[in-house]
């Protein structure tokens, strides 16, 4: 019986026959050849029959198998620099096909264009497409790279609660329900403070999970649901923060490049934009990116773009803004020192100039804008009590936070990184929603 092999490991079977285990993608006959394109997870790989090594019968159903059909092919694997796949190179002469399923005629994500309305309606059958199957390849290396870094340099993975007691990033995108006796829950926006609490015990934690935010905002990249990374490190400020998220977004990319170039390559990716991704980053002050900024809005000729990059100190930049700032760097660029007005009610003032805080926001270049927020934390408990006050939160649910400042308080900070934003960013993708298998929006949560 021959070996059954995932397509990732074809190069090490050359000559050899073996068994892959699949679904037929694409199909094309040439006469006496059928060439078959089959997935099975791990790749793409041709796989051609030839009507001279096959019972007539079978050569005829193969003549006609509709794609998306299981299949399970035996036979010996040549080198043949023409054959497509994943990797490409490579083809199967098939000497035994089972048809485990033919599958029905009226597949709706046929190879074709479609809009994106219906690719969205078919999300369950759109993954099986190979730019969708290359897009979550890379996420889950982003996934594993993050948690590899991360435990590699101490620090401890947490699970912090999705169901909270109170908001944390804003009232204004809260998803609200009913709890038993105890009023309203909220699911969570971010597991920061409860990650504060966390690194009193362990030191330097990460949460990494599921976050939800009641997004109004219709744009390329907002979901309601997304997978957000959250490190949180103790006796460490804005600058040790920086450092860390470099270093992190380094290993990721650098990773992601190791692994996962065929992906890359099949997505069309410009991948010297992405090689270029090692630290440090280039680092600026909001001070000076709003100089930036008013410097092209001055320049700028045309009045509807004009407008568009309209600006006064205080304000949190908009997309345009942001893809103005990310334009002048070909790699990441951290922005620091925001106005406190605009940022989270815990953000540490800056020293003699409290209309600023110790924000720091990590802009990915090409345009793609935010990837990375975080800060270092307010560590006075009356500061941070009258921050409480002042934005007028609910007192009572965070009296548990505000003992974290009352017993063995240091500086400390963290900062949030969006998995579906790094992935869209290394995948040169339009919408952050191919970046998750089942994207959340305020239109969508079918299917
Ligand atoms: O900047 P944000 O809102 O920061 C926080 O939630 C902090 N509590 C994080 C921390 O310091 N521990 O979100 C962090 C990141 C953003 O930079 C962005 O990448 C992603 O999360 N993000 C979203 N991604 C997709 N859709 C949304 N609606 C997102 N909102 C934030
Ligand atoms: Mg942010």
């Amino acid at each position: 019986m021959a070996e059954h092999i995932s397509v990732t490991q074809i190069s090490n079977h050359i000559g050899q026959e073996v068994t892959i285990k699949g679904w037929i993608y694409n199909r094309t006959d040439k006469g006496k050849l059928v060439f078959l394109l089959v997935r099975d997870g791990s790749g793409f790989v041709q796989c051609v029959a030839f009507k001279g090594d096959l019972e007539p019968e079978v050569f005829d159903k193969v003549m006609r198998l509709p794609q998306e059909s299981s299949v399970i092919i035996t036979g010996a694997v040549r080198e043949d620099k023409r054959a497509p796949g994943i990797p490409g190179g490579y083809e199967v002469g098939v000497k035994q096909i089972e048809i485990v399923q033919e599958a029905g005629l009226d597949y709706p994500m046929s190879l074709k264009d479609h809009g994106v309305d219906f690719a969205l309606d078919n999300r369950h059958l759109w993954l099986r497409m190979q730019s969708q199957w290359a897009i979550l390849r890379v996420r889950a290396t982003v996934m594993a790279a993050t948690r590899e870094w991360l435990d590699l340099n101490g620090f401890v993975e947490m699970s912090t609660p999705i169901l909270t007691p109170a908001a944390a990033e804003g009232t204004t995108t809260l998803f609200e329900t009913e709890y038993f006796d105890e009023g309203k829950a909220y699911l969570a926006q971010t597991g920061q403070l409860y990650n504060e609490a966390n690194i009193f015990s362990f030191g330097k934690v990460y949460c990494f999970g599921p976050t939800f935010r009641a997004e109004k905002s219709k744009t390329r990249r907002h979901l309601t649901e997304f997978w957000m990374l959250e490190p949180e490190i103790a006796f460490c400020d804005l600058d040790g923060l920086m450092e860390i998220e470099e270093q992190m977004l380094t290993h990721i990319v650098q990773r992601v490049l190791r692994d996962r170039m065929p992906e890359l390559k099949s997505l069309g990716r410009d991948i010297s934009k992405l090689e270029n991704i090692k630290a440090p980053f280039p680092r600026i002050s909001y001070d000076d990116a709003a100089k930036i900024i008013q410097e092209f809005h001055e320049k700028e000729t045309d009045p509807e773009k004009k407008e568009l990059l309209k600006f006064d100190w205080g304000i949190d930049f908009g997309a345009p803004h942001e893809t103005i700032i990310t334009q002048q760097f070909d790699k990441p660029v951290f922005v620091y020192g925001y106005p406190t007005a605009v940022k989270a009610f815990y953000m540490e003032p800056w020293p003699n100039r409290p209309e600023v805080c110790k924000s720091v926001d990590l802009l990915a270049p090409e345009g793609y804008g935010e990837i990375c927020g975080g800060s270092e934390r307010i560590s006075d408990p009356d500061a941070l009590l009258q921050r409480i006050r002042d934005q007028k939160l609910p007192e009572e649910a965070f009296k548990w936070y505000l003992d974290l400042r009352k017993y063995g308080s240091v500086p400390h900070s963290g900062f949030g990184m969006g998995t579906e934003r790094v992935t869209s960013w290394i995948c040169g993708n339009e919408h952050v929603r191919e970046a998750i298998a089942f994207p959340r929006t305020i239109k969508r949560v079918y299917p």
